[in-house]
């Protein structure tokens, strides 16, 4: 298969030229050659060389005027960027990882040797930017093969290809997840063989690989085979706790595992954001802990959206996810994913509309997504009652929002005003005050505005045995 047509640019007419001036080969491979096939963009390409990759990419830069060249000196890599793409420059390597760490010793070898390293058949392919067979895509282990059968293998023994770089068994799941394809039979299983070896890798790392299957388009996939091949339970033990069914007098309780997966799944339909979907995955975390059998209620969980919020940064510490503003919404989303179903199974008043409202402020959209993803019951009667009421739930919050401005909620008189109305130093009272004001706003027997709110606070005020200055 020739694809010369795909390989026009200036940068890669350049590359061609300065390999046949130089006398090395050159060759373009890994995710742009694959995915170019698999017709998804790809912004970066990187390009092997035989000798020095730092020296071909200077020697390209210069030919093309570019100024900026970055080196990673430890790595023997280098990367110009250019308006189109981002070219990464590497010297062809006989990679070998040392037992412990997952660091490479770089060590020079030939194109041969680099393709028997790379870790799946379908990243092994590449395309000569050599002139006398320009284009040509050279593809020792039928990578094109696998592209085709959507399949997952290593181009060598997977143990070898395993052990040589752990990282590589959440890559193979991550590449099923991302491309919808399936991890040949001998592959799968020497990452079941080989996944305490995943213990070497750093966490960010395997965090990098979890949050590309958490974007995929169906991530359950991904966990699927996380769970299937044991790797779930060495990193993410919390997640993996959530699968199994426990009977007691003949009653079960839903497997956790799965219902979670399908709440992601339904997220993943509709959104995009990496947190909302964390929140999907995090929304039952604390069932195993809270989980108990009642002989008249049958299982319950009660807390569980407590329990749960409260083990967020735990899991986020662990998993070296950021302990910043994303995982407070996240934790803020999953001690609020029972409120609107809560609500949508009583009367829905005014009231706690507005209790919904001022808690979840900006990410009250977010949070009726993930209630509405939260039913995955079977029983149809059920499932239709429940998205009707949240419907109505939603118009009401719309109404409320409209009339009340809530989302987020300050209240229209300070600490300070009731400090100076009635005289007082900072007290207890105060707070009380407040407090009355907020659920008198809350409960509708005000509206959220100063003159209200102000006449409010004088009744209370005198109704403490409090007098108003003149
Ligand atoms: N590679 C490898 N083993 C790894 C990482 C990378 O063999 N642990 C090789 C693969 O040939 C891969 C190439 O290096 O195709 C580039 O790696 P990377 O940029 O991480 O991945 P891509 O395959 O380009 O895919 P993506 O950009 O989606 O991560």
């Amino acid at each position: 298969m020739n694809l010369k047509n795909n390989f026009t640019g200036k940068i890669f007419s350049t590359v061609s030229r300065i390999a046949h001036e130089t006398g090395c080969e050159a060759y373009a491979v890994g995710g742009f050659v694959r995915d170019l096939l698999l017709q998804r963009e790809c912004k970066d390409v990187d390009i092997v060389v035989t000798g020095s990759g730092i020296d071909f990419a200077e020697k390209s830069a210069e030919a093309m005027g570019l100024k900026k060249v970055v080196v990673y000196e430890n790595f023997g890599t280098a990367l110009l960027k250019t308006d189109d793409l981002d070219i990464e420059f590497v010297g062809a390597r006989k990679e070998s990882y040392r037992g412990d760490s997952r660091k490479p010793e770089v060590e020079s070898g030939t194109i041969e040797d680099d393709r028997n390293r790379r870790d799946f058949t379908i990243n092994a392919l590449s395309v000569s930017l050599n002139r006398q067979n320009f284009g040509e895509l050279v593809d020792p282990f039928n990578g094109l093969d696998d592209l085709e059968k959507k399949i997952i293998r290593t181009p060598l023994n997977p143990d070898i290809t395993f052990s040589d770089d752990p990282l590589r068994m959440m890559r193979a799941i991550r590449f099923a997840a991302q491309l919808e394809f399936t991890i040949e039979r001998t592959t799968f299983q020497a990452i079941i063989k080989n996944r305490e070896r995943i213990n070497i890798v750093s966490k960010e790392r395997i965090s990098d690989e979890l949050n590309k299957i958490v974007l995929s388009s169906h991530p359950s996939s991904g966990f699927r085979l996380l769970m299937d091949t044991g790797l779930l339970h060495i990193f993410f033990q919390q997640l993996a706790a959530l699968k199994g069914v426990e009977e007691i007098e003949g009653k079960g309780h839903k497997d956790n595992f799965y219902h979670t997966l399908k709440v992601l799944d339904n997220v993943a339909a509709v959104s995009d954001d990496l947190w909302l979907r964390w929140a999907a995955l995090l929304h039952d975390i604390a069932k195993p802990l809270t989980k108990k059998f009642d002989p008249v209620e049958g299982w319950t969980f009660h807390n569980h959206e407590f329990r749960g919020a409260k083990m967020v940064k735990h899991i986020f510490r662990q998993l070296r996810l950021p302990l910043n503003e994303k995982m407070r919404y996240v934790e803020k989303l999953v001690l609020l994913h029972l409120r609107p179903i809560v609500l949508a199974s009583e009367e829905v008043t005014d009231s706690a509309v507005r209790r919904l409202l001022t808690d979840a402020g900006d990410d009250v959209d977010d949070l009726m997504i993930l209630c509405q993803a939260d039913i995955t019951s079977k029983n149809e009667i059920k499932v239709n009652r429940y998205i009707r009421n949240l419907k109505i739930v939603k118009e009401k919050l719309k109404e409320v929002e409209e009339k009340d401005r809530l989302r987020n909620f300050q209240p229209p008189i300070s600490g300070e005003l009731i400090m100076q109305t009635f005289n007082l130093q900072p007290c207890k009272t105060v707070g009380i005050i407040k407090e009355a004001i907020r659920e008198a706003i809350l409960d509708g027997t005000i509206h959220n505005e100063y003159e209200e709110a102000y006449g409010f606070m004088l009744k209370k005020g005198g109704e403490l045995g409090l007098k108003a200055r003149n």
